[in-house]
């Protein structure tokens, strides 16, 4: 890790603006209803925390935090829940609140696994999207920013658990 480099890819406040304008977005089209929100562990709890600030709907919150196992650097598909949700969610409006999708798979297993369980509705919203590493089909309701392949750190992400404090999304280069 020493001599990594960081470079800033989007700073805070572009992520302020951006973050607003998208809890004004989601406020807009769940007027009426109470969400239930559903942070993915780790990644996503920044994230999470200004984004539901900015709602001006009622919501709940939850997490799950969720394991994929890698061949490599390649992620076998094999994505499991190591904490499950604590609250029933059927027949709530649910929103699953995510860091970054990248091959898709972390994404579409979750939401079919959550989709058994019959809620009302059931939508993704991520920060990040790098969308030229899709590996399966995937398409988020709400995205924050579609970035170019490269690894990201801050904002709640991490490399190896450093960098998530920043409050800046950075690129991390020269990492293995
Ligand atoms: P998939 O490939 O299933 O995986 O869409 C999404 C998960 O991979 C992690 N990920 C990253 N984490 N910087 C990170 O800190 C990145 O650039 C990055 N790309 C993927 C992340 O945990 C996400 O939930
Ligand atoms: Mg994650």
């Amino acid at each position: 890790m020493a001599g990594a480099e960081i470079e800033i890819l989007l700073t805070k406040a572009v992520i302020d603006r951006r973050v607003r304008k998208l809890a004004g977005k989601i406020s807009r089209d769940y007027a009426g209803r109470e969400i239930l929100i559903v942070g993915v562990l780790k990644g996503a709890f920044i994230f999470m925390a200004d984004l539901i600030r900015g709602l001006s709907v009622p919501c709940s919150v939850d997490f799950v935090r969720l394991v994929s196992y890698h061949d490599g650097s390649v992620s076998s598909g094999d994505v499991r829940i190591t904490k499950d949700l604590e609250t029933p969610i059927a027949g709530r409006d649910v929103l699953i609140v995510e860091d970054i999708v990248d091959t898709g798979i972390t994404l579409s297993r979750l939401v079919e696994v959550l989709r058994e369980r019959k809620p009302a509705s059931l939508k993704v919203c991520a920060f990040l999207d790098k969308r030229a590493r899709r590996r399966v089909p995937f398409t988020a309701d709400y995205v924050g920013f579609t970035i170019p392949d490269g690894f990201v750190v801050g904002y709640g992400l991490d490399y190896n658990e450093k960098y998530r404090f920043l409050p800046d999304v950075c690129l991390l280069r020269d990492i293995a």
